[in-house]
């Protein structure tokens, strides 16, 4: 298997990193997943879009061009023969061999791209919707990027998964010690109530690339839509309830806690099959013209 770092492709187990990069020393570097269904990483100009402005937030460099990251994606695809799994992307500040916590001018930044074969998920999760436990949000105030700072977020799914669920309705609480919903390990949450999508606002949560999806298809379809806080108590009066996110797509959620759901809720097929249509042409877009300006 070969991977790209810093632009070169090299094999992917060779020993490619430096133990001090500050990656792994601090976790300072962020990271996308990029689906890759019939050899098309999909929506690959969102995610690049959302690294290149969360690297400029937080001044770590970032020299490659949508098309760069693109091509070399789809040339590693092929490479590796990952016609259907997930393409990684982590950008690090770089080396730091002094360990020292402040940045310096000398930090190059490290970039690495890899293809990772397709996590399981039980394909019946679709049709049969999937449950979810609830977890403190027990994470900073950077959420808005997509830091590899995901030790909070590995705690919540790995709650969910000790309970045989798929993944942590995570809350914080306002100032008057109310519950609202955030995000989860790594899904976006959706509740329908009386026929109207709620989302919770970008707070401190990630903007998913989905989730922004799932909001334009809400428009074109007349769903009305509102991005807000939304709060945990919520989840006892909603009509349906879905999550959203790269490798789970639109997915149906059955239970929260006690509460039941339907899992042929309307607005949920509704956005599931249209999320599927949006797949569907963006793979016929981009296929057979692989090299093509992105
Ligand atoms: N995670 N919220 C969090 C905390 C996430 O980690 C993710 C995605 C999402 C959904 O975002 P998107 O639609 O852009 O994938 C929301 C990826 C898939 C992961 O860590 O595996």
């Amino acid at each position: 298997m070969y991977c790209y770092l810093n632009g070169k492709l090299k094999d992917k187990d060779a020993n490619n990193i430096r133990l001090e990069n500050r990656g792994f020393t601090f976790a300072d570097g962020l990271f996308e997943v990029i689906r890759i269904i019939d050899s098309v990483p999909l929506f690959l100009k969102d995610h690049h879009k959302r690294m290149k402005e969360s690297a400029q937030f937080l001044g770590i460099k970032f020299s490659f061009s949508a098309r760069e990251c693109y091509e070399r994606s789809v040339y590693l695809i092929e490479k590796n023969e990952m016609y259907d799994g997930e393409l990684y992307w982590q950008l690090t500040r770089g080396d730091d061999e002094f360990r020292e916590h402040g940045f310096r001018q000398e930090h190059t930044g490290t970039f690495a791209i890899l293809t990772i074969p397709l996590r399981h998920i039980n394909m019946n999760n679709w049709e049969q919707g999937v449950s979810l436990t609830i977890y403190p949000d027990l994470r900073h105030q950077l959420c808005e990027h997509k830091t590899v700072n995901l030790l909070a977020n590995c705690l919540a799914k790995n709650f969910a998964y000790e309970q045989k669920g798929y993944d942590s309705m995570m809350f914080r609480k306002d100032e008057r010690g109310r519950k609202y919903i955030t995000e989860g390990g790594s899904s976006t949450y959706f509740l329908v109530k009386d026929s109207k999508v709620a989302t919770p606002e970008i707070d401190n949560i990630l903007p998913g690339i989905t989730r922004k999806k799932v909001i334009e298809l809400c428009k074109s379809e007349g769903i009305e839509l509102e991005e807000r806080r939304v709060f945990l108590e919520e989840i006892d009066n909603a009509d349906e309830v879905f999550l959203a996110s790269t490798v789970s797509k639109v997915m149906p959620v059955r239970k929260i806690a006690n509460n039941d759901y339907p899992v042929k809720g309307v607005i949920t097929r509704t956005l599931m099959k249209r999320f599927a249509e949006l797949i569907e042409r963006e793979i016929e877009e981009k296929k057979g013209d692989r090299l093509a300006e992105v």
